[in-house]
């Protein structure tokens, strides 16, 4: 296993492009699985979960290229109706194939994605939702096995908001029979992205972005050429580690229209963030202070910018709470925080964040995909050495990060453990 070696202090100065986004990537490579004829994407990161989700599409029988940036996905042969558990287990997201699965093929066999770090991230609704499209499910021997004679259209009222179930939803009925109507639907960019690729593929789709998304079936959908939207939350994180480290950051290919929460809370803090023709540009504007974060579902703070947020309290004046209102479990980057000399307190769902001069560099262990990257923003600020261990977590999400960040000064490299 890898792990980064972080000698902290430094002040980031320089320009960073931001990475195609993960969670726009991954539901529209599932989509793929819908269409009759190739397709070809742009601005595709090098990730490992994209990589998972190649070769999961390998598995389900498509043949698929990636390379700089570029990814094409054909239709194979044939279309195997399994998603394994050995490939399930390391990427939850894979859920994402049963939708698609169901559409095409009228049946699919997932692995029930176990919980993960940050919770239990139980699958339900998507299964209520699709049920009430005709999918009959059983749960056999760990899998989610789905039949149906042909999915048609209904109204689907989500309990509560989730980006997965929405995505899903919008794939199975692109190709179902009649009108499909998503309320209480996830409003994330991402999922509009996702739409908005199904549109370029010929779905007819209305609403996408508000909480009421209207599919009206179609019998087929074809391949087409198709660019990625960029990450928000590692642009998110870019700004959170320009302000710990007090530099000067210009991002490059910023979805700085996807952001008004994150931009608002930092500037909040005291952040210096400026839409400038040649790219966004950030820096500290002087003290920071700690401020108050609610995790909500978009439009609202992002859950997935949460970890990072709370490093960048951790050495700003004054005191906040962050109350984490999607996952459960995704506080697990306090204790390793403490260990560089922050001072927190959790209590349920609440994590009151009292600010410090200066963190000190520690080994410490990543446990998740923000996490780690909250572990590594706090090493860049950081006095002395901090080593993040286990950074596979971060390789999920992060394209290349030591290396953006050597480019901008910062003395980070990557080790064996
Ligand atoms: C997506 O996960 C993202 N992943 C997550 O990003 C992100 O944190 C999350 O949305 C919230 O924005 C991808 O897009 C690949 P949800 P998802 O369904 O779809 C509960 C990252 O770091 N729930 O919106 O799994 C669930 O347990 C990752 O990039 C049910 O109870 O999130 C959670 O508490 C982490 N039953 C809440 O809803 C269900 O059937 C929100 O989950 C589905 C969800």
């Amino acid at each position: 296993m890898d792990k980064l070696i972080i000698e902290g202090g430094l002040p980031l100065r320089g320009r960073v492009r931001v990475s195609g986004s993960k969670n726009a990537a991954l539901p529209i490579l599932f989509a793929s699985i819908l269409l009759d004829t190739p397709v070809t994407y742009s601005n595709v990161p090098n990730l490992r979960d994209i990589h998972t989700t190649l070769k999961l599409l390998n598995i389900l029988g498509l043949e698929t290229s990636f390379e700089n940036g570029q990814a094409t996905v054909s239709p194979g042969q044939t279309l195997n109706p399994e998603a394994p558990y050995d490939l399930v287990k390391t990427m939850r997201a894979s859920v994402l194939c049963l939708g698609p699965l169901l559409a095409r093929l009228g049946e699919g066999r997932v692995a029930l994605p176990g919980g993960c770090a940050i919770g239990a991230r139980p699958v339900n609704l998507h299964l209520t939702a699709l049920e009430k499209m005709g999918a009959r499910f059983d749960l056999d021997s760990g899998y989610i096995a789905g039949k149906t004679s042909g999915l048609h259209g209904a109204k689907i009222v989500f309990d509560q908001v989730t980006v997965g179930g929405t995505e899903n939803l919008l794939m199975a009925a692109a190709l179902a029979e009649g009108e499909t109507i998503l309320e209480n639907a996830a409003r994330e960019p991402e999922v509009v992205d996702l739409a908005n690729f199904l549109i370029a593929c010929g779905a007819k789709i209305t609403g996408h972005g508000t909480p009421v998304i209207k599919i009206e079936g179609v019998t087929s959908l074809h391949g087409c050429d198709y660019s990625i939207m960029s990450d928000r939350i590692e642009a998110g994180t870019y700004l959170v580690a320009a302000a710990m480290t007090g530099g000067e950051l210009i991002l490059d290919n910023c979805p700085c229209d996807a952001m008004d929460a994150v931009f608002s809370k930092l500037r909040e803090m005291g952040l210096v963030i400026d839409e400038r023709a040649d790219g966004l540009s950030v820096r500290r504007g002087g003290e920071l202070t700690c401020v108050d974060v609610t995790t909500m579902p978009y439009p609202g703070f992002p859950t997935d910018m949460q970890a990072q947020v709370m490093a960048l309290m951790c050495v700003s004046s004054g005191a906040g709470t962050i109350r984490e209102t999607i996952f459960e479990n995704r506080f697990m980057h306090v204790s390793e925080l403490v260990r560089m000399g922050a001072k927190i307190q959790v209590s349920s769902r609440n994590a009151f964040v009292h600010g410090v001069p200066r963190l000190t560099g520690a080994p410490v262990m990543a446990s998740d995909l923000r996490a780690s990257a909250s572990l590594v923003v706090a090493g860049l600020a950081a006095h002395g050495t901090t080593e993040v261990q286990r950074i596979y977590h971060l390789d999920r999400g992060y394209e290349a990060m030591e290396v953006k960040l050597q480019s901008v000064g910062a003395r980070i490299k990557r080790a064996k453990e």
